[in-house]
């Protein structure tokens, strides 16, 4: 089957083997792994080979077939499905779609159909996935429109923090998914992209997909949003989410917190995109309740980059420096004008997010 070269996983012909984009590479080189083992899919969202809330939840799904493919029983399914959930924590996607597709494998007795059934709900959650992207750039694009009307179709300049983009998700992306539709549309975008550092998705990832669809954008570091909008140079912020609260709160990369701190006191809008997939409808304090990953000191130490034609990793801090890696921020609703679903716009409270999803919303207990 030919793979369509703007998603960051697909199955190869076997129905087997996971195929993914090695973003570790991005963007100096483009590299496809295959996972075909549940230890490989764990290890493949521990180490950010595949990363961003909804692209983690499908790998997570896809581990659940490999699962089920050499699981001796149904009890040994359960404890893969255990393993893999517990590689990232803060993402609400992955144990959302691993219990989707555990419980749909579940149905079947061990075996052929089993693994069938993982097989298509693994599936079917990917198209939903990227459906819901298609939905958000439409529903986010008319807020890009209204700014572009305003400005008399000057550049409407958007600043966005990690990557949100194809990558992250299964196509089209949340935060990334309005600019793409507004871009196509013809109306002049331009997008601050923040490095996002220690990893630097925006660098490495935002960059690179931006410059590949032909939308004008100028990378700065972490610390410039808060100049910039100071000085009018932001209209709006579009950012990705890894949880959200059933009361609008939001965690998402580190940085984000801040982000939405300067935006409120400058009155620049700031959005947050997100599929259904990422609402935790169990929570409602972000604050206190949604788990912070903290990942390897290292990543804080070191910078990777491309050096004599290699990637490379070289120490920024004193050998020994101690470091600590808070991967994810929690920005409370007050901070958010407004959550992008594929539902449409709504604003980040509870009677707002259940009035959108009165089916979801009443599943929570
Ligand atoms: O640590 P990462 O790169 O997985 O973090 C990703 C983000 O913070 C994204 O903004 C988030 O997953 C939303 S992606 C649609």
């Amino acid at each position: 089957m030919k793979r369509n070269p703007k998603r960051p996983i697909w199955l190869a012909d076997d129905g087997l083997t996971v195929e993914v984009i090695d973003q570790r590479q991005l963007p100096h080189k483009l590299e496809i792994l295959q996972l075909t083992t549940v230890d490989q899919v764990i290890e493949a969202i521990v180490e950010m080979v595949v990363r961003g809330a909804p692209l983690i939840g499908v790998t997570g799904a896809y581990g659940i077939m490999l699962a089920a493919a050499t699981a001796a029983d149904k009890a040994a399914l359960k404890t893969e499905a255990a393993r893999i959930k517990a590689a990232r924590p803060t993402a609400v996607n992955l144990a959302w779609a691993v219990e989707q597709t555990l419980s749909a494998a579940l149905q079947h007795p061990q075996g052929a159909r089993q693994v069938a059934a993982a097989r298509e709900e693994a599936g079917r959650i990917a198209e939903q996935e990227a459906e819901n992207c298609r939905l958000i750039g439409l529903h986010g694009a008319r807020l890009i429109q209204q700014v572009s009307r305003a400005k008399e179709g000057a550049a409407v300049n958007i600043l966005t923090h990690c990557n949100a983009g194809w990558l992250a998700c299964i196509e089209y992306g949340t935060a990334t998914a309005p600019i793409y539709v507004a871009h196509q549309q013809g109306i002049k975008v331009h997008v601050w992209v923040d490095e996002t550092r220690p990893l630097n998705q925006g660098a490495r990832l935002t960059a690179w997909e931006l410059g590949r669809q032909k939308v004008a954008h100028t990378l700065i570091v972490d610390n410039a949003g808060g100049h910039l909008m100071q000085h009018g140079m932001v209209d709006m912020v579009i950012v990705g989410t890894d949880r959200t609260t059933a009361a609008g709160d939001v965690a998402n990369k580190i940085g984000t917190y801040l982000k939405a701190l300067a935006a409120h006191d400058n009155h620049v809008p700031f959005y947050v995109a997100l599929p259904s997939s990422t609402f935790d409808w169990q929570l409602q304090d972000g604050l206190s309740r949604i788990p912070i990953e903290e990942r390897d000191p290292d990543e804080v130490r070191f910078v990777q980059g491309l050096a004599g034609g290699r990637i490379e990793k070289v120490l920024v801090s004193p050998q020994d420096c101690p470091a600590a890696n808070f991967a994810f921020d929690v920005t409370p609703a007050r901070l958010v004008t407004g959550l992008i679903t594929e539902r449409g716009i709504c604003r980040p409270d509870a009677a707002e997010i259940a009035g959108l999803f009165p089916d979801k919303a009443d599943r929570a207990s």
